[in-house]
């Protein structure tokens, strides 16, 4: 989603800005754009694609600007439509965050007073309302905040202000940080953008806006006209490792840490975990919360607390909270999901449950996030940066943290914590030259195929969904994940000679039952893989086999690595962009 970088210091802001907007790159864009002042103007910079590697340095020497990544939403993929945008007289120009839902009521109000647009972006009526204001007698730092309060939606805004050479920021929804080393001050999106520079942060909340001169800020609470003091922190958490190392994409890199990531994910104490272990024993009903992959983590770890811990527990997807609202009690515990902490469909969810006075406990990855900072209590996955927009470390720590949470209502903290080294050292068996070449063997199978389905029952059911996201997202093939009982209701109509039906099969109750799902789509011509334990893999029913590590009562761990596996070395083979998937954003900050 779009990034917003700003700077202000004695460096060269436009290489800063340059570094710093690279460092946004992740969360996914499609244009981007550097504005800096220099000469006594403003000069801008912007193309649409990726940035590139370099930018033409001597033209653009200056110690102040502000830059953006946009993922379009309002208007097309355009050199015009990129941020930032200029003000006619060209004093000042915007960047944005977010959508502003009523720019339509917006724009005609400013047409109706002769205002002319250039471009299709809602950002360009915050242009347009800044100037208004400004031609009424408005200082700029005022006329912006009383164009910013005329916006509904979740808005982040940053203006790049000629006459004071200052940097106005102003947020509602779409993250910001503040970055202090001396007298340099940078502005991002996200920590990882200036990690490289400092890590003393200064947070800035919903409702605040920043003023930023050379050396200075200033925060204020925009509806109370008030100055904030808040001083900076250190982050100890942004020791983050944006090298590939000796990989060829951040995926893979990603899939081969896990066998580490979920045991950091678990190196919590029982003490860390007794606040949210009392609340849990305590609460009529648990809620599990999360959107995408984390909506599947949230889903598993619900499995994980009705069948090891006998909860009472509903998960539900970020985006559909409505029908859960009112019977939300004091006292109900919702755990929420989410590697970045940042999503908007789960924030706004979260902020509906805390009216309901219930606790609410959030895994996060990144530090110091929105969801961190409004929840009860909140727990880091420690997965380390994930670069690659598909989830996948972040995706078995958070299901790793739910199921010693899981363990722990139960007593069972030091089994589950044994349970998860063993997992651990069996997934570092499990990432040989052998068992990757196999299963590039089976990707390779699956090239000129277009439909899949995935089987799976009880503990492999939300597995079977997230590896078919997994699949789809970075092979753009259509993967779909089912529960192996549906497949009689309707799904199997759509079998026919060839189509790939992969089956996760586990030493459990169920697994009987994908054995007679698999023959019936053998016997309607369907290609049949299994994947998990060694047991089933001369079983008739299969094609082919990809034996997982046996870890117990984490088999649905296990399970989810050749899948994530399956989609790297696909979409590697079709030549992809994985690391950055077309149309999809590491960060979804709005709705
Ligand atoms: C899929 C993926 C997304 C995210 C979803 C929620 O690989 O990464 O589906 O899981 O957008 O994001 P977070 O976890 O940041 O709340």
């Amino acid at each position: 989603m779009c990034g917003i970088f700003g700077y202000i210091g004695q460096s060269d802001a436009s290489s800063i800005i340059h570094k710093g907007l690279k460092r946004l790159e992740y969360r996914g864009y499609d244009s981007w754009g550097i504005s800096i002042i220099k000469d006594g103007e403003i000069k801008t910079i912007k193309d649409i694609g990726h940035l590139p590697e370099k930018i033409k340095k001597k033209e653009l020497f200056s110690n102040i600007g502000i830059g953006h990544t946009r993922w379009a939403t309002h208007g097309g993929i355009t050199v015009t439509n990129a941020h930032p945008h200029f003000s006619k007289d060209k004093s000042f120009v915007i960047a944005q965050n977010g959508i502003v839902e009523n720019y339509l009521l917006l724009k005609g109000r400013l047409e109706s007073k002769g205002y002319t647009f250039e471009t299709e972006v809602d950002t360009e009526v915050i242009v347009k309302l800044a100037e208004d204001g400004i031609k009424k007698g408005q200082g700029v730092k005022e006329a912006l905040i009383n164009a910013f309060k005329k916006l509904d939606g979740r808005n982040t805004i940053v203006l790049l202000d000629l006459k004071n050479q200052k940097i106005y920021s102003i947020r509602n929804g779409s993250p910001l940080i503040l970055g202090v080393k001396d007298d340099e001050i940078f502005l991002a999106s996200d920590p990882l953008a200036f990690n490289q520079f400092t890590k003393d942060i200064v947070e800035i909340n919903n409702g605040e806006l920043v003023e930023i001169e050379k050396g200075n800020f200033k925060i204020y609470d925009i509806e109370r006209c008030k100055y904030i003091d808040r001083k900076k922190r250190r982050e100890k958490l942004l020791n983050i490792d944006v090298d590939k190392g000796k990989y060829d994409h951040f995926m893979i890199k990603e899939i081969v840490q896990q066998q580490h990531t979920i045991l950091r994910a678990t190196e919590y104490t029982e003490k860390e975990l007794a606040p949210l272990i009392e609340r849990l024993e305590k609460a009529r009903t648990v809620y599990t919360i999360g959107a995408g992959t984390s909506g599947f983590a949230a889903d598993q770890i619900a499995y994980y607390l009705r069948k090891i811990s006998l909860k009472n527990t509903f998960s539900i997807k970020s985006y559909e909270t409505e029908s859960y609202l009112d019977i939300m009690k004091k006292g109900d515990v919702v755990i929420a999901l989410s590697q970045s902490g940042e999503t908007a469909d789960t924030i706004e969810a979260v902020e509906m449950f805390k009216e309901k006075e219930v606790y609410i406990a959030t895994v996060i990855n990144m530090p110091g996030s929105t969801l961190s900072r409004i929840s009860d209590i909140f727990f880091m996955s420690k997965a380390g940066s994930e670069i690659c927009v598909a989830s996948t470390k972040v995706f078995t720590s958070q299901i790793s943290f739910g199921y010693l949470v899981a363990k722990s209502i139960i007593g069972e903290f030091n089994t589950a914590k044994k349970e998860l080294s063993i997992l651990s050292s069996n997934l570092e068996n499990f990432f040989t030259e052998r068992n990757l070449k196999d299963i590039k063997s089976i990707a390779k199978l699956l090239i000129k195929k277009e439909h899949f389905f995935i089987l799976g029952k009880g503990q492999n059911f939300h597995i079977a969904q997230e590896g078919a996201l997994k699949i789809k997202e970075i092979s753009y093939k259509h993967f779909e994940g089912f529960a192996a009982g549906e497949l009689k209701h309707g799904v199997i109509a759509l079998i026919e000679k060839g189509t790939p039906v992969v089956s996760i099969i586990s030493k459990d109750s169920n697994s009987k039952d994908l054995i007679s799902s698999t023959f019936e789509v053998k016997a309607r011509g369907a290609l049949t893989i299994g994947i998990g334990d060694k047991i089933f893999e001369d079983e008739k029913c299969f094609d082919h086999f990809i034996t997982v590590a046996d870890s117990n009562e984490l088999k649905a761990i296990s399970n989810v690595i050749p899948f994530q596996l399956i989609s790297y070395y696909l979409a590697k083979e079709l030549g992809n962009n994985i690391d950055k998937p077309r149309n999809l954003a590491k960060s979804v900050t709005v709705k």
